[in-house]
């Protein structure tokens, strides 16, 4: 053990994550909720960094964005096999049901707890006895034994943003019981959904050695684990006031129909953006009196594109999109618009605003943020309709979606056109159910019960 944590001093709070935010960009949600308690205790954010000297043996310190930043670099093939190989070729798809997807190779492991002892390492001179560190997702998890073992004993939570896997999808994992391992050396383990919570219980106690203590305590792998539910949320109000003075060029607002779905999700297949589009194409079919009157906007951003199943699926949904235009389009309209590029956030907002129907249909996703934002986004007198996959985290507190099955084409289709169809009363009705929803349990609520729990 080698920490040289400075005692005494008052607790701050210490964020760790994967991506650090940058100091200029408009924030997201998460950095909305902490920058508060950051501010207040005085405290950091760590993420990693690709700009900098990949040989340093400290953290790197950056001005900017209110509150304390500070990166780490990795060599680049560790940051490689760590991020897009361990990260995401292994947790990812099997975390969401994809363990077919999955690339197992002894490199990836090794590089996944080589980098998060290295974050460890680099962290422990600036910790405090008092300070509390709140890792957040996939990519992090063996960090609290790696600070354990360099000497921090302070408290550290983890929230898993992504469903915790079925037993059949945690078995398939190299090494499962390291999962428990790792977990087991969190003071607080938090999930998105009771569902999560259920898939941890059944896999610890069929992989690993568990001890129920009571409601919310576990003894795992002969240590105390706290564990809670804590449904993720948006910054309700400030989304909803971006949607309000969302500036949509004049161009846009005449190239928008009147039935206008949309789709906003990174190009990941675990989003189920084929199912979507072979949905509006039964849509279609059986209700051609829609031709030339709804069509979708699909905005699929890049990301991960080095992972083969990233390349595939981006194959999948051009060559989809394409044949489905090709078949229904019509001199003057196209059914699908597909926009792979990320779109402002503001922006974005306004098109939520405008669009009559907003499909959020993943085939698996911890709790989907565009399910809160385009009811945050809606105009309260005459609202768009929102329909949810029951996969989704979401779907969970916001039962007043239209909830489907994303593998069935007519139930989705039929779900859309019904959505088109709804009758004004009922559209607001459902609307203020979920607003009602999205506004008390938003990303403050989050974090506040977060780090009460942890203490
Ligand atoms: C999900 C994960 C996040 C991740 C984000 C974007 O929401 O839960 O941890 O940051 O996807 O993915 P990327 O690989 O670009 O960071």
């Amino acid at each position: 053990a080698t920490a040289a944590q400075t005692p005494g001093s008052a607790g701050r709070l210490v964020v760790v994550s994967n991506r650090l935010p940058s100091g200029d960009s408009p924030s997201g949600g998460l950095v909305v909720a902490l920058k508060d308690s950051l501010q207040r205790t005085g405290g950091l954010w760590i993420g990693h960094s690709d700009k900098g000297d990949t040989g340093a043996g400290s953290l790197s310190f950056h001005q900017g964005g209110g509150f304390g930043r500070a990166s780490f670099t990795l060599n680049g093939a560790v940051y490689d096999n760590y991020y897009l190989g361990f990260s995401n070729t292994v947790l990812w798809p099997a975390f969401h049901g994809r363990a077919d997807l999955m690339r197992i190779a002894p490199e990836y492991l090794q590089a996944y707890r080589r980098a998060n002892s290295r974050i460890a390492k680099l962290m422990i001179p600036h910790l405090r006895t008092a300070d509390r560190i709140w890792v957040q997702d996939y990519h992090l998890l063996p960090l609290a034994s790696e600070l354990r073992l360099q000497g921090f004993a302070g408290r550290i939570g983890l929230f898993l943003h992504i469903p915790f896997p079925s037993l059949a999808d945690c078995a398939a994992l190299p090494n499962p019981a390291d999962l428990f391992e790792w977990l087991s050396h969190y003071d607080l383990v938090g999930f998105q959904t009771r569902r999560d919570l259920v898939n941890f219980e059944d896999c610890s106690s069929r992989l690993s050695r568990v001890q129920r203590l009571d409601d919310q305590r576990f003894r795992l792998c002969e240590r105390k684990l706290r564990v809670g539910v804590f449904p993720i949320g948006i910054d309700s109000l400030g989304f909803m006031d971006e949607a309000r003075n969302a500036d949509i060029e004049d161009r846009m607002r005449s190239l928008t129909y009147s039935s206008m779905m949309i789709g906003v999700e990174r190009l990941d297949y675990s989003k189920g953006i084929p199912q979507k589009f072979r949905a509006l194409q039964t849509l279609l079919e059986n209700h051609p009196e829609l031709i030339e009157k709804v069509d979708l906007l699909q905005v699929a951003p890049p990301t991960r594109e080095d992972v083969s199943a990233y390349r595939d699926i981006r194959e999948e949904t051009e060559h989809l999109a394409g044949r489905i235009n090709g078949k229904f389009a019509t001199v003057n309209w196209t059914p699908i618009r597909y926009i792979h590029r990320a779109i402002p956030r503001n922006e974005l907002a306004g098109l939520y605003r405008q669009a009559r129907v907003g499909l959020v249909t993943p085939l698996a996703d911890g709790m989907n943020l565009v399910a809160k934002e385009y009811v945050a986004a809606q105009d309260v007198g005459n609202p768009g309709v929102l329909i949810l996959s029951r996969f989704a985290g979401a779907a969970e507190t916001m039962q007043s979606a239209l909830i489907v099955n994303p593998h069935d084409p007519v139930e989705m289709a039929e779900a859309m056109h019904r959505a088109l169809e709804m009758p004004a009363d009922e559209r607001r009705r459902r609307h203020l159910a979920l607003l009602q929803e999205v506004l008390e349990h938003d990303v403050g609520w989050w974090s506040s019960s977060y780090l009460a729990t942890l203490g």
